[in-house]
């Protein structure tokens, strides 16, 4: 279909492979001319959500990580899921300043800057099972 793409990646949840799933997104989004505000936008959101993966999905483990980014019309839909621990309450965990960080090194605000950065987020999650993130934005 025209004016349809997508692309899916899966890698393990090292934290080196970060970086690597924000370039993903934001080069595959160049086919739509993005502006710089846009681009920064994506890849922040996306560095946040990879970033759980990472940091909470699999504690003491790794487990993989799976992006899939789509382009239809004038949305961009980017979904990062995992099959990790799962959230218990995604209302809470969305919570700005809401961490399970014991550490204390965590802010609590990666859901927040995904939704001040894209223009919708959903989080669907079931403790044990793992969580996906869907972020949409639109790109008109
Ligand atoms: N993929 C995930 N798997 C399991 N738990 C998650 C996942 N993503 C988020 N969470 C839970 O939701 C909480 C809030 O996430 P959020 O990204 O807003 O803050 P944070 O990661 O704790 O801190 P920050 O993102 O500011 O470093 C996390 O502390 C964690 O308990
Ligand atoms: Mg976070």
């Amino acid at each position: 279909m025209q004016n349809e793409n997508y692309f899916r990646i899966s890698f393990p949840s090292k934290s080196v492979n970060e970086s690597f799933a924000r370039m993903s997104v934001a080069s595959f989004c160049m086919q739509f001319d993005p502006t710089i505000e846009q681009i920064n936008d994506i890849k922040t959101a996306v560095s946040e959500a990879v970033t759980n993966c990472v940091v909470h999905a699999y504690p003491d483990s790794c487990g993989p990580v799976y992006i899939t980014t789509r382009l239809k019309g004038d949305k961009l839909t980017v979904t990062v899921r995992d099959s990790g621990i799962g959230i218990e309450n995604v209302q809470q965990a969305m919570r700005p300043m809401f961490t399970t960080d014991a550490a204390g090194e965590r802010a609590g605000l990666g859901f927040a800057v995904m939704q001040t950065f894209m223009d919708k987020i959903k989080v669907y999650s079931k403790p044990g099972k793992g969580t996906k993130v869907v972020m949409t934005k639109n790109i008109g």
